[in-house]
């Protein structure tokens, strides 16, 4: 059994009194819910990798839930690992897996970290969930809300496209515009409205949010004692090198597996706080102004939640972060779409730039092995791709008019 043993200051050791605190009463650092795994045998690895659940709840006893009727789940995990041969050839690398999660329920990486977050919500007997959020957070939300039979409040900035929140909306989501800067007049609405109507608060200061450990557990599985390398990782808010780093370390505990890999955290160079304090050798982040980027689903400038904590995950697995610029991005995102079959996001295709880029720069060797997780579905930002009008003009229905077309294009 998953069985929560507290929620937890990772600063100042602070235990919270209750279970529905996400912040440190001492400090205000975001508390981390730990979870007892001692209890685990080599038995139960065995017993995980043969279940005929494939989703992350498999795992179910790395998981804050206590029992198994709360589990809010769309059948996430167990996404395609894919040796994509013809992809590593182009970019140097021969052992490159891509981890396929555009094909998650909603179409992105948070269906791993929601699923977890609303069958805990679900425990705790909230009506309503809440997420400010421009894009995949919010469809996640409102997609398990909905599931879980609770109701869903998105609360986004004036000026969101249309296209970023209808699929939340599509979900039954509450949608709240709101004059303001997301990371100011409307995160303080967005804070003040949770306390005020006592809205289960779904973004990345909950602890419980824990399902991006997933990633490591599958990886493992999937690459059934091959041992990995790298595993680069498109990074935002630092969920994803958090929880991951934390899934290997269980498993490094238990004795499951003997090393990690590496992680990586890809960024944009429109929004690398990450990047940049790594470079530096520092502790800890300098929040910086995220400028436009085509990786719109990463553009964050200040992970304050868990920052600090992505960029210790990254130094203790020998890690590194890497920036992209929005050519490298488009790049890659056209190479794994064409060359290995995956249409991903922006967002997503910069694990795949972060690979092409270090192996250039010779910090991948060529027999590595390396695992890109792309996190988010082409679909979600289709005009992002590049394309000619010309392309798509209509042409007289007959063979020399088609011939003629295939000329400019074939
Ligand atoms: C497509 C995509 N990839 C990656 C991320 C990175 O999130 P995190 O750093 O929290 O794992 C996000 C969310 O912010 C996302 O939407
Ligand atoms: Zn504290």
């Amino acid at each position: 059994m998953g069985k929560l043993i507290e929620l937890r200051c990772p600063k100042c050791s602070t235990v919270a009194a209750t279970k529905t605190e996400f912040r440190c009463r001492s400090c205000n650092d975001v508390l981390e819910a730990v979870v007892s795994v001692d209890h685990l045998r080599p038995d139960d690895f065995a017993r995980m990798r043969s279940s005929r659940d494939l989703s992350i709840w498999r795992w179910f006893d790395f998981f804050p839930v206590e029992s198994r009727s709360s589990i809010v789940s769309l059948g996430e995990g167990s996404t395609p690992l894919l040796h994509a041969q013809r992809l590593g050839e182009r970019i140097g690398i021969a052992n490159l897996f891509l981890k396929n999660d555009t094909v998650l329920p909603t179409g992105s990486l948070k269906d791993r970290s929601n699923s977890v977050g609303m069958s805990v919500g679900k425990e705790f007997g909230y009506a309503t969930a809440s997420v400010i959020s421009t894009g995949n957070a919010a469809a996640s939300v409102a997609a398990y809300a909905a599931a879980a039979g609770m109701t869903s409040v998105v609360m986004v900035p004036k000026g969101t496209a249309a296209s970023k929140i209808i699929q939340a909306h599509a979900y039954g989501a509450t949608v709240i515009v709101v004059e303001g800067r997301f990371d100011y007049e409307v995160a303080e609405l967005y804070k003040n409205a949770v306390t005020e109507f006592g809205w289960y608060d779904c973004v990345s200061t909950n602890p419980y949010r824990l399902g991006k450990k997933s990633y490591a557990y599958e990886l493992v599985d999937q690459l059934d004692g091959v041992p990995t390398d790298w595993v680069i990782h498109p990074s935002a808010g630092g969920t994803g090198i958090v929880c991951m780093w934390q899934g290997f370390k269980e498993f490094l505990t238990l004795g499951w597996i003997d090393c990690a890999p590496k992680l990586v955290a890809a960024q944009s160079e429109a929004a690398a706080p990450l990047v940049a304090a790594m470079a530096k050798g520092s502790l800890t982040f300098e929040p910086v102004d995220a400028r436009d980027t085509v990786a719109e689903s990463i553009q964050v400038g200040n992970p304050s939640s868990l920052g600090d904590r992505a960029l210790a995950a990254l130094r203790e697995s020998q890690g590194t972060a890497v920036a992209l610029s929005d050519d490298e991005i488009l790049e890659a995102q056209a190479l794994t779409a064409r060359l290995a079959g995956i249409f991903a996001e922006p967002a997503a295709a910069t694990s795949v730039a972060a690979a092409k880029q270090m192996c250039q720069r010779g910090m991948i060797g060529r027999d590595e092995v390396v695992v890109c997780n792309l996190t988010g579905h082409g679909l979600k930002q289709p005009e992002a791709v590049p394309f000619s009008e010309t392309e798509f003009a209509p042409i007289a229905p007959t063979l020399p008019a088609l011939q003629e077309q295939l000329r400019k294009f074939v």
